[in-house]
C-alpha cells in the first residue's frame, strides 16, 4: 500500500478564490486545523505577494507543528529569497518555485523562448537548493505543454536539485485518461525521475480535478495538491476531502492511502466556510449537508436493516457524529477548558476567561451546548481582532404593523454613542443605525444566516462581507438572537476593515 502525500494549498491557491481573503490570525487558525487533520505539507502563502502573506507564513512556521511549511515563489531570485526568509525558522520547510512551460504562456505572457524557460527553471531550482534542501518545482500549464519539452524541463530541474516535481493542470483542461498517460510518460521518459516525487495539482474547470488526481495516483504520482472544500482559483482545485475519501474508501482499488485523520474533515470544512464565507453546496460529495441524507423510502428501508446497503462511508469517519452534547449550565471552567483542549484549542488565560463568560451566558439561554456552539464562541472570543467598535446594547421593534426600528448603543474606543434608525426590516434598521453611528462607508456585499444547531433556541450564525476601498472582509457573529448575531457580524467586519487600515 503506497502512502500518498497530501499537500494542502487552501491558504495559497484556496485564497485565490474570489472574495476568500483571510486575515493573518485566520490563516494561523486554519493552519493549526490543517496540522490536526494531518496534511503532510501546508502551502502557507506566496511570500513576495504581500506583507500579509509573508507575515502569515512566518507565524505559521513559528506556531504550527507537524507538517512541512512551504512558500510559493516565481522562478526569480528575489522571490525565492523572500520565500526563504519567510520559512527559514520552521523545523520542516519547503520552497516551491514555478515557471510556465506551455508555448501559449511562453509566447504570449512571458515572451521567452523554450531554451530560456528551461535555463531559468534549472538555475532557480539550483538557487533555491543553495538555501533549502526541500525544493519543489512546478512547470505551470504542464498539461498544455509539449510533453517532450516538459520532460526535458523536469529532467533539468531534478538534476538541479528538485526533490518534488509538481505537474499542474493550471487551467483544468486535461481528462483522467490523458493525464494518467502524461504521468506515465514522465515516469518512463525522465531518466532521473526516481530522485523526485511526482506531485499533481489539478484545477476543476471541467469538474475533473479529483478524477484527474486519482488517475495520476494510479500512474505513479506520490503527492496530491488540494484544498479544503475544493476552493481555489476560478472553479477551484482538487478537493482534499473528496480525493482523500476516494483513496480511503477504495484502498482496495488504488492500493494507496494517505495519512489524513479523516475524523477532522468536517471540522476543517466548516472552518474554511466560516473563515472564507464560501458556502458548501448541499449536494457536495463528503461535506455537503445532503451527503449522508437518505430521502428515498427504499433507501431508508435498506439502511434501517443494514447500513452498508446504501452507505459507503460511515458519517463518523469524517467527524460527523450527531452533534455531541458536551457541556451544560453546571459545567465549570475546568471542564470547559478540557473540552476546548479536546477540540484542539489552547487559549491563553485571558482568552479562556472571555470564552468561558460567553459559554456561561449561552448556557443560561440554551439547555444543551454542542461542539458547534463552542466553536462559534471560540472563533468570536479567542480568534478576535482588536475591537474599535463594540456592541453595548441593542433594542429592535418590528412586525407586521410597525415601522422596523433599531436603537443601538455602540462603544467606539472610550466613547459610547446611542442612536435610533429605521429600515425595511430589523436587520436593515440595525445596519443603517450602525453606519449612522460609525460614519463608515463600506458596502454590504453579502449577508448569510444559518442555525448552528437544531431548535428555535439554537445559536444563529451570521456572516457578512463588506467592501471598502477595494478590500473585502468577512465578519461573523453568533447569538441565540439572530438580530444580535447580525449586529455582531457587521461590527466584526468593521473592526477588520479598521484593523487592515492601520497596516496589518
Ligand atoms: O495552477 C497552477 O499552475 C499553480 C502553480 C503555481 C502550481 O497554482
Ligand atoms: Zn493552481
Amino acid at each position: 500500500m503506497r502512502t500518498i502525500r497530501i499537500f494542502d494549498t487552501t491558504l495559497r491557491d484556496g485564497e485565490q478564490s474570489p472574495g476568500a481573503s483571510m486575515t493573518v490570525d485566520e490563516k494561523v487558525q486554519l493552519a493549526r486545523q490543517l496540522a490536526r487533520l494531518g496534511v503532510d505539507i501546508i502551502e502557507a502563502g506566496f511570500a513576495i505577494s504581500s506583507p500579509g502573506d509573508f507575515e502569515s507564513i512566518k507565524r505559521i512556521c513559528g506556531e504550527v507543528e507537524g507538517p512541512i511549511i512551504c512558500s510559493l515563489s516565481r522562478a526569480k531570485e528575489e522571490d525565492i529569497k523572500r520565500a526563504w526568509e519567510a520559512i527559514k525558522d520552521a523545523p520542516r520547510r519547503r520552497i516551491h518555485t514555478f515557471h510556465s512551460t506551455s508555448d501559449i504562456h511562453l509566447k504570449y505572457q512571458f515572451r521567452v523562448s523554450r531554451d530560456e524557460a528551461l535555463k531559468r527553471s534549472a538555475e532557480m531550482v539550483k538557487f533555491a537548493r543553495s538555501l533549502e534542501e526541500d525544493v519543489e518545482f512546478s512547470p505551470m500549464d504542464a498539461t498544455r505543454s509539449d510533453p517532450f519539452f516538459l520532460c526535458e524541463v523536469i529532467e533539468a530541474v531534478i538534476s538541479a536539485g528538485a526533490s518534488t516535481v509538481n505537474i499542474p493542470d493550471t487551467v483544468g483542461y486535461t481528462t483522467p485518461d490523458e493525464f494518467g498517460i502524461l504521468i506515465k510518460t514522465i515516469r518512463e521518459k525522465v531518466s532521473n525521475i526516481n530522485m523526485s516525487v511526482i506531485s499533481v495539482h489539478c484545477h476543476n474547470d471541467l469538474g475533473l480535478a479529483v478524477a484527474n488526481s486519482l488517475s495520476a495516483v494510479i500512474n505513479g504520482a506520490g503527492q496530491i495538491e488540494c484544498t479544503i472544500n475544493g476552493i481555489g482559483e476560478r472553479a477551484g482545485n482538487c478537493s482534499l476531502e473528496e480525493v482523500v475519501m476516494g483513496l480511503r474508501t477504495r484502498r482496495d482499488f488504488f492500493n494507496a492511502d494517505t495519512s489524513i485523520r479523516t475524523e477532522e474533515i468536517m471540522r476543517s470544512s466548516r472552518l474554511v466556510t466560516k473563515i472564507t464565507g464560501i458556502p458548501v453546496q448541499p449536494n457536495k460529495a463528503i461535506v455537503g449537508a445532503n451527503a449522508f441524507a437518505h430521502e428515498a423510502g427504499i433507501h431508508q428501508d435498506g439502511l434501517l436493516k443494514e447500513k452498508t446497503t446504501y452507505e459507503i462511508i460511515r458519517p463518523e469517519s469524517i467527524g460527523l457524529q450527531s452533534a455531541r452534547l458536551v457541556l451544560g449550565k453546571h459545567s465549570g471552567r475546568h471542564a470547559f477548558k478540557e473540552r476546548l483542549k479536546d477540540m484542539g484549542y489552547e487559549p491563553s488565560p485571558e482568552e479562556l476567561e472571555k470564552a468561558f463568560e460567553r459559554f456561561k451566558h449561552l448556557a443560561d439561554q440554551k439547555k444543551e451546548i454542542f461542539d458547534e456552539d463552542i466553536e462559534a464562541i471560540v472563533s468570536e472570543e479567542v480568534y478576535s481582532i482588536p475591537e474599535i467598535y463594540s456592541l453595548s446594547d441593542l433594542y429592535v421593534e418590528g412586525g407586521t404593523s410597525r415601522r422596523p426600528s433599531a436603537t443601538l448603543k455602540l462603544r467606539i474606543g472610550e466613547k459610547t454613542v446611542e442612536k435610533t434608525g429605521f429600515g425595511d426590516g430589523p436587520v436593515d434598521a440595525t445596519y443603517k443605525t450602525i453606519v449612522d453611528i460609525t460614519g463608515t462607508k463600506s458596502k454590504l456585499l453579502s449577508y448569510n444566516v444559518k442555525g448552528i444547531t437544531g431548535g428555535t433556541e439554537a445559536m444563529g450564525e451570521v456572516s457578512v462581507s463588506l467592501e471598502e476601498d477595494g478590500r473585502t472582509v468577512r465578519g461573523y457573529g453568533a447569538d441565540t438572537d439572530i438580530i444580535v448575531a447580525s449586529a455582531k457580524a457587521y461590527i466584526n467586519a468593521l473592526n477588520k476593515l479598521a484593523y487592515l487600515k492601520i497596516g496589518r
